[in-house]
Protein backbone atom coordinates (compact mmCIF):
# COMPACT_ATOMS: atom_id res chain seq x y z
CA UNK A 1 0.00 0.00 0.00
CA UNK A 2 1.60 3.41 -1.07
CA UNK A 3 -0.29 5.65 1.60
CA UNK A 4 -2.43 5.82 4.31
CA UNK A 5 -4.87 8.77 4.72
CA UNK A 6 -5.08 10.29 8.16
CA UNK A 7 -8.45 10.85 9.32
CA UNK A 8 -7.58 14.23 10.69
CA UNK A 9 -10.09 16.62 12.50
CA UNK A 10 -12.04 13.93 13.17
CA UNK A 11 -11.43 14.50 17.12
CA UNK A 12 -10.42 18.07 16.96
CA UNK A 13 -11.54 20.06 14.87
CA UNK A 14 -10.63 23.25 16.57
CA UNK A 15 -7.07 22.77 15.75
CA UNK A 16 -7.22 22.20 11.93
CA UNK A 17 -6.44 24.51 9.74
CA UNK A 18 -9.22 27.13 8.38
CA UNK A 19 -10.92 25.52 4.79
CA UNK A 20 -9.93 28.54 2.97
CA UNK A 21 -6.34 28.48 4.51
CA UNK A 22 -6.05 24.73 3.43
CA UNK A 23 -7.57 25.48 -0.26
CA UNK A 24 -5.30 27.84 -0.80
CA UNK A 25 -2.44 26.29 0.06
CA UNK A 26 -3.28 22.97 -1.74
CA UNK A 27 -3.45 25.31 -5.13
CA UNK A 28 -0.08 27.66 -4.55
CA UNK A 29 1.87 23.92 -4.13
CA UNK A 30 -0.48 22.63 -7.60
CA UNK A 31 0.91 25.51 -8.90
CA UNK A 32 4.56 25.78 -7.79
CA UNK A 33 5.00 22.25 -8.95
CA UNK A 34 3.32 23.17 -12.34
CA UNK A 35 5.82 25.75 -12.96
CA UNK A 36 9.55 24.41 -11.26
CA UNK A 37 8.33 20.45 -10.75
CA UNK A 38 10.65 18.18 -8.69
CA UNK A 39 12.87 21.04 -6.93
CA UNK A 40 13.07 22.90 -3.97
CA UNK A 41 11.94 25.92 -5.93
CA UNK A 42 8.24 24.30 -5.98
CA UNK A 43 8.28 24.36 -2.23
CA UNK A 44 9.36 28.02 -2.08
CA UNK A 45 13.01 27.43 -0.92
CA UNK A 46 15.59 30.12 -2.88
CA UNK A 47 18.24 26.88 -3.41
CA UNK A 48 18.57 23.29 -2.14
CA UNK A 49 21.51 24.38 0.42
CA UNK A 50 19.26 26.74 2.33
CA UNK A 51 17.34 23.69 2.31
CA UNK A 52 19.89 21.09 3.55
CA UNK A 53 21.03 24.08 5.70
CA UNK A 54 17.61 24.01 7.32
CA UNK A 55 18.01 20.31 7.76
CA UNK A 56 21.28 19.98 9.14
CA UNK A 57 19.94 22.71 11.62
CA UNK A 58 16.51 20.78 13.07
CA UNK A 59 18.39 17.47 12.83
CA UNK A 60 21.02 18.57 15.86
CA UNK A 61 17.94 18.42 17.84
CA UNK A 62 19.31 15.01 19.01
CA UNK A 63 17.91 12.59 16.37
CA UNK A 64 19.22 9.04 16.44
CA UNK A 65 19.54 6.16 13.61
CA UNK A 66 16.61 4.22 14.42
CA UNK A 67 14.54 6.94 15.96
CA UNK A 68 11.14 7.15 14.43
CA UNK A 69 10.37 10.76 13.31
CA UNK A 70 7.55 12.71 11.49
CA UNK A 71 8.25 15.32 9.02
CA UNK A 72 5.00 17.92 9.34
CA UNK A 73 4.81 19.39 5.85
CA UNK A 74 7.30 17.22 4.55
CA UNK A 75 6.81 18.20 0.81
CA UNK A 76 8.86 15.65 -1.06
CA UNK A 77 10.31 13.66 1.62
CA UNK A 78 13.56 15.37 0.29
CA UNK A 79 14.92 15.42 4.88
CA UNK A 80 14.97 11.73 4.81
CA UNK A 81 17.44 11.65 2.20
CA UNK A 82 18.91 14.41 4.12
CA UNK A 83 18.92 12.09 7.17
CA UNK A 84 20.08 8.99 5.09
CA UNK A 85 23.12 10.40 3.68
CA UNK A 86 23.85 11.55 7.27
CA UNK A 87 23.83 8.16 8.44
CA UNK A 88 20.95 8.94 10.29
CA UNK A 89 18.23 5.77 8.96
CA UNK A 90 15.08 6.76 10.71
CA UNK A 91 11.70 5.34 10.48
CA UNK A 92 10.03 8.07 8.59
CA UNK A 93 6.97 9.50 7.89
CA UNK A 94 6.10 12.56 6.37
CA UNK A 95 2.48 14.30 6.04
CA UNK A 96 2.25 17.14 3.63
CA UNK A 97 -1.47 19.00 2.75
CA UNK A 98 -1.08 18.67 -1.08
CA UNK A 99 -1.21 15.56 -2.56
CA UNK A 100 0.25 16.87 -5.67
CA UNK A 101 3.46 17.24 -4.12
CA UNK A 102 3.02 14.11 -2.13
CA UNK A 103 2.56 12.15 -5.78
CA UNK A 104 5.78 13.45 -6.83
CA UNK A 105 7.42 12.53 -3.75
CA UNK A 106 6.46 8.93 -4.16
CA UNK A 107 7.43 9.29 -7.39
CA UNK A 108 10.73 9.93 -6.39
CA UNK A 109 10.83 7.59 -3.16
CA UNK A 110 8.42 4.38 -3.90
CA UNK A 111 8.80 3.29 -1.05
CA UNK A 112 8.49 6.12 1.57
CA UNK A 113 5.62 6.55 4.21
CA UNK A 114 4.03 9.95 2.64
CA UNK A 115 0.37 10.20 4.47
CA UNK A 116 -1.71 13.42 3.29
CA UNK A 117 -2.65 15.31 6.36
CA UNK A 118 -2.04 17.51 9.18
CA UNK A 119 -0.36 16.33 12.48
CA UNK A 120 0.50 12.77 14.11
CA UNK A 121 2.17 11.05 16.61
CA UNK A 122 5.99 10.11 17.40
CA UNK A 123 9.37 10.45 18.83
CA UNK A 124 10.36 13.05 17.20
CA UNK A 125 8.25 15.90 15.13
CA UNK A 126 10.30 18.49 12.52
CA UNK A 127 8.66 21.19 10.97
CA UNK A 128 10.89 23.25 8.21
CA UNK A 129 9.53 26.25 6.11
CA UNK A 130 5.35 25.15 6.78
CA UNK A 131 4.59 27.59 8.34
CA UNK A 132 5.88 30.75 6.43
CA UNK A 133 2.64 31.27 4.48
CA UNK A 134 0.74 34.44 6.13
CA UNK A 135 -3.10 32.96 7.22
CA UNK A 136 -4.08 36.30 8.17
CA UNK A 137 -4.52 35.20 11.61
CA UNK A 138 -1.10 36.84 13.70
CA UNK A 139 0.56 33.28 14.09
CA UNK A 140 -2.46 31.46 15.89
CA UNK A 141 -2.71 28.57 13.35
CA UNK A 142 1.52 28.36 13.92
CA UNK A 143 1.08 28.27 17.55
CA UNK A 144 -1.44 25.83 17.65
CA UNK A 145 0.56 23.72 15.54
CA UNK A 146 3.29 23.55 17.85
CA UNK A 147 1.87 23.05 20.41
CA UNK A 148 0.07 20.21 18.76
CA UNK A 149 3.22 18.70 17.59
CA UNK A 150 4.34 19.29 21.45
CA UNK A 151 1.29 17.12 22.63
CA UNK A 152 1.74 14.40 20.08
CA UNK A 153 5.91 13.89 20.32
CA UNK A 154 7.46 11.43 22.68
CA UNK A 155 10.62 13.23 22.49
CA UNK A 156 10.71 16.66 21.41
CA UNK A 157 10.00 19.15 18.32
CA UNK A 158 12.26 21.31 16.00
CA UNK A 159 10.60 23.43 13.54
CA UNK A 160 12.05 26.87 12.02
CA UNK A 161 10.30 30.09 11.17
CA UNK A 162 11.38 33.27 9.71
CA UNK A 163 12.74 35.58 11.81
CA UNK A 164 11.31 38.93 11.74
CA UNK A 165 13.86 40.96 13.66
CA UNK A 166 15.74 39.89 9.56
CA UNK A 167 13.02 39.73 7.80
CA UNK A 168 10.27 42.55 6.36
CA UNK A 169 7.52 40.45 5.83
CA UNK A 170 5.22 43.36 6.06
CA UNK A 171 5.62 44.14 2.32
CA UNK A 172 5.15 40.81 1.40
CA UNK A 173 1.55 39.85 1.47
CA UNK A 174 1.88 36.05 1.85
CA UNK A 175 4.64 35.89 3.95
CA UNK A 176 4.70 35.51 7.47
CA UNK A 177 7.80 36.10 10.08
CA UNK A 178 8.04 35.47 14.21
CA UNK A 179 9.61 37.50 16.75
CA UNK A 180 12.19 34.63 18.19
CA UNK A 181 12.00 36.01 21.74
CA UNK A 182 7.58 35.95 21.65
CA UNK A 183 7.96 32.09 20.16
CA UNK A 184 10.39 31.38 22.73
CA UNK A 185 7.84 32.57 25.47
CA UNK A 186 5.21 30.53 24.08
CA UNK A 187 7.17 27.88 23.66
CA UNK A 188 8.89 27.88 27.68
CA UNK A 189 5.38 27.83 28.46
CA UNK A 190 4.87 24.83 26.81
CA UNK A 191 8.30 22.90 28.25
CA UNK A 192 11.16 24.30 29.90
CA UNK A 193 13.58 22.34 27.95
CA UNK A 194 13.72 25.29 25.22
CA UNK A 195 16.54 26.02 22.61
CA UNK A 196 16.98 28.93 20.14
CA UNK A 197 19.65 28.93 16.92
CA UNK A 198 20.01 31.69 14.90
CA UNK A 199 22.52 32.97 12.61
CA UNK A 200 22.99 29.76 10.87
CA UNK A 201 20.96 31.41 7.89
CA UNK A 202 20.09 35.57 7.44
CA UNK A 203 16.45 35.14 7.82
CA UNK A 204 15.56 31.91 10.46
CA UNK A 205 15.70 30.75 13.48
CA UNK A 206 15.20 27.55 14.85
CA UNK A 207 13.68 26.24 18.06
CA UNK A 208 14.68 23.08 19.94
CA UNK A 209 11.40 22.04 22.52
CA UNK A 210 12.45 18.80 23.99
CA UNK A 211 10.41 16.46 26.82
CA UNK A 212 13.66 15.98 28.91
CA UNK A 213 16.93 17.64 29.02
C1 LIG B 1 8.43 25.26 2.39
S1 LIG B 1 7.72 23.68 1.96
C2 LIG B 1 8.91 22.69 2.81
C3 LIG B 1 8.84 21.22 2.50
C4 LIG B 1 9.83 20.35 3.28
N1 LIG B 1 9.67 20.56 4.72
C5 LIG B 1 11.24 20.66 2.86
O1 LIG B 1 11.91 21.43 3.59
O2 LIG B 1 11.66 20.16 1.82
C6 LIG B 1 6.28 23.62 3.04
C7 LIG B 1 5.36 22.40 2.81
O3 LIG B 1 4.41 22.41 3.88
C8 LIG B 1 3.14 21.98 3.36
N2 LIG B 1 2.15 22.50 4.33
C9 LIG B 1 1.80 23.78 4.56
N3 LIG B 1 0.98 23.86 5.63
C10 LIG B 1 0.83 22.59 6.09
C11 LIG B 1 0.14 22.01 7.19
N4 LIG B 1 -0.55 22.76 8.03
N5 LIG B 1 0.21 20.69 7.39
C12 LIG B 1 0.91 19.90 6.54
N6 LIG B 1 1.58 20.38 5.47
C13 LIG B 1 1.56 21.71 5.25
C14 LIG B 1 3.08 22.53 1.96
O4 LIG B 1 2.16 21.78 1.15
C15 LIG B 1 4.57 22.37 1.51
O5 LIG B 1 4.77 21.13 0.87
Amino acid sequence: MRRVYLRFGEKDVSSAMAAGERKLMIERHRHSLARFGYSPHALYWESREAQEMRFKVLSEIGIMAGDSLLDVGCGFGDLYDWLISHDLPVDYTGIDLSMEILDKGLDIHPTLNLQQGELFDFDWSLLSGTLSWCLKDEGDYARRVIRRMFELCRKGVAFNLLNSRTFDAANMGDIYAFDPAKIMKFCRDITPYCELHDGYLDYDFTIYMKRDP
